[in-house]
């Protein structure tokens, strides 16, 4: 009797009968021979079918079936080191559901726009699905850390009535008339619930009207929050080292071949092991302003010029066999490829000559007083091996609700955390002001109406302890572990500022 199988349970069933339900994801007919590759979302099959097993019309209709058909398999699993997984199929029946034509997403290079308009069906090809299945990861590790750790999973509303982060970032809704925000933060909510439960933490889907159109910035992108009560700064970090750490270290052991088929660095995320570097935002403005920063600006560009000029010969290479003529057509169809994909590089490596020398000078100029930019945190993390974490920023810099520093006024006890590779801040937090008169004094300097504050007040009216949590974001700390630039494509259906696309 044959049975249903998914493509990720062969291992187990070499030498037996099954069927897999899945959809046609190359094709390779030679001669007597077809070389299928089924994809099943757990992963890619190669079926191997020889011409009389099947019957002949059969053998003929799926030699020409596109890519994407639906079709179920039937055949027996055996050992193939050469294919995907280890293991192949050899075809003993083959049932066609639904035959698929011109699938308009190809092996060919395709442009980042056409894909995101395509997204509905290129969550099929290999990049989105590998990185779906880390981001499946990632938030698996991320509610276990917490569940196996005493905190309470609590779900703080959507429509809110105050800012947590910022007026200007908020997206208004009209509400039966009243107009109220969606969520930029559960932390405000959380807090009330953290003297409840003591350790708590909530998850969902954060909305934040960015008018930036970078690689780290979505309108709409998952974060988790854990907060905690009669917690301190060096707790907070603690936690936030040991949570990471826990994160990455699941990804590599779930999805080793999800990393490899995206070519991230695996290295360097074995080599994220604790502790963490842990600087002050004053130290960070006087490595900025160092020498040591201008040597390392410098030579980034020389490496950035190196890399452009072997490049630039490899596409004159290219360019000159593919002038030559002669080659097979195979042969023409990598060399477009890969010109495409120097091609590509080349423009965002000239991105980066052409920023280096800005970046080095905000760099030199940097003003103790103002938030670290962008490329602030980039040559941060450039600059170390390990995730850092820099902390006490001045109180001006960052949110109302942050606890300032006892022993310097001028600062406040929080920290982001900065990923390293040149990644930048994929954790902010602090401990929260827990001071009644302090809290209400910074509300009024921020112009917030404390009317809308009071619950939040209250909070220290009754009881008021030191506490404090930070917020991960979900889809930067995806494409961190992934290697992938744009934070766009982390989540399934990315908003941008400036296009939604489906
Ligand atoms: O640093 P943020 O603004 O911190 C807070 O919202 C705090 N209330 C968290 C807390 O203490 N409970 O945001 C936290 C993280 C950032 O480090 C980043 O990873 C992510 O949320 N994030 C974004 N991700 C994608 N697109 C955006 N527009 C993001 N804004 C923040
Ligand atoms: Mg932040």
């Amino acid at each position: 009797m044959t049975h249903i199988k998914r493509i990720s349970e062969l291992q187990v069933v070499i030498g037996h009968e099954v069927t897999l339900n899945g959809w046609l994801y190359k094709n390779r007919p030679s001669g007597k021979v077809q070389f299928l590759m089924l994809r099943d979302g757990s992963g890619l099959c190669q079926c191997v079918i020889e011409k009389d097993k099947l019957p002949e019309d059969l053998f003929g209709q799926i030699k020409h079936l596109g890519q994407e058909s639906s079709l179920s398999i039937t055949g027996l699993v055996r050992q193939e080191p050469r294919s995907p997984g280890g293991v192949e199929l050899a075809v003993t029946a083959v049932e066609i559901h639904t035959p698929a034509v011109d699938y308009p997403i190809t092996p060919k290079e395709h442009g980042v726009d056409f894909l995101l308009k395509n997204r509905h069906l290129h969550l099929r090809s290999q990049k989105p699905w590998c990185i779906g299945r880390i981001r499946h990861t990632v938030i698996d590790a991320i509610r276990r850390f917490f569940n196996d750790n005493g905190f309470t999973l609590i779900d703080t509303p959507i429509f809110t009535t105050i800012a947590g982060e910022g007026e200007q970032t908020l997206f208004e809704v009209d509400y039966f008339g009243q107009p109220l925000h969606l969520t930029q933060t559960g932390q405000l909510y959380l807090e009330s619930a953290a003297m409840s439960f003591g350790k708590v933490y909530c998850f969902g889907p954060t909305f934040r009207a960015e008018k930036s159109k970078t690689r780290r910035h979505l309108t709409e992108f998952w974060m988790v929050e854990p907060e905690v009560a009669y917690i301190d700064l060096p707790g907070l970090l603690d936690l936030a080292e040991e949570f990471v750490f826990s994160i990455v270290q699941r990804v590599l052991k779930d999805n080793h071949d999800e990393l490899e088929t995206l070519g991230a660095d695996i290295a360097a995320l074995e080599a994220t092991q604790t502790p963490f570097v842990r600087l002050s935002y004053s130290e960070v403005v006087d490595i900025l302003t160092s020498d040591r920063t201008q040597k390392f600006m410098a030579a980034q560009l020389e490496q950035f010029q190196g890399q452009k000029r072997m490049m630039e010969q490899e596409l004159a290479q290219i360019e000159a066999a593919d002038a030559k003529g002669g080659l097979k057509k195979w042969q023409q169809e990598k060399n477009a490829r890969r010109l495409q994909k120097i091609r590509s590089e080349l423009v965002e490596l000239q991105v980066k000559i052409d920023n280096n020398p800005k970046h080095a000078r905000l760099a030199a100029d940097f003003c103790w007083g103002k938030d670290l930019g962008g490329s602030d945190e980039t040559i941060i993390s450039l600059m170390h091996a390990r995730p850092v974490f820099v902390t006490h920023y001045p109180k001006a810099a960052k949110a109302f609700y942050m606890k300032a520093d006892t022993e310097d006024d001028r600062v406040v006890e929080n920290f982001d955390l900065l990923a390293p590779a040149g990644f930048g801040e994929i954790i902010g937090g602090s401990v929260r002001e827990d001071d009644y008169e302090k809290l209400l004094a910074r509300i009024d300097e921020e112009g917030y109406n404390p009317d809308s504050y009071q619950w939040y007040l209250d909070l220290r009216k009754y009881g008021s302890v030191p506490h404090g949590g930070f917020g991960l974001g979900v889809e930067r700390t995806v494409a961190w572990i992934t290697g992938e630039k744009h934070i766009r494509q982390c989540i399934a259906f990315p908003r941008l500022m400036d296009k939604v696309y489906l």
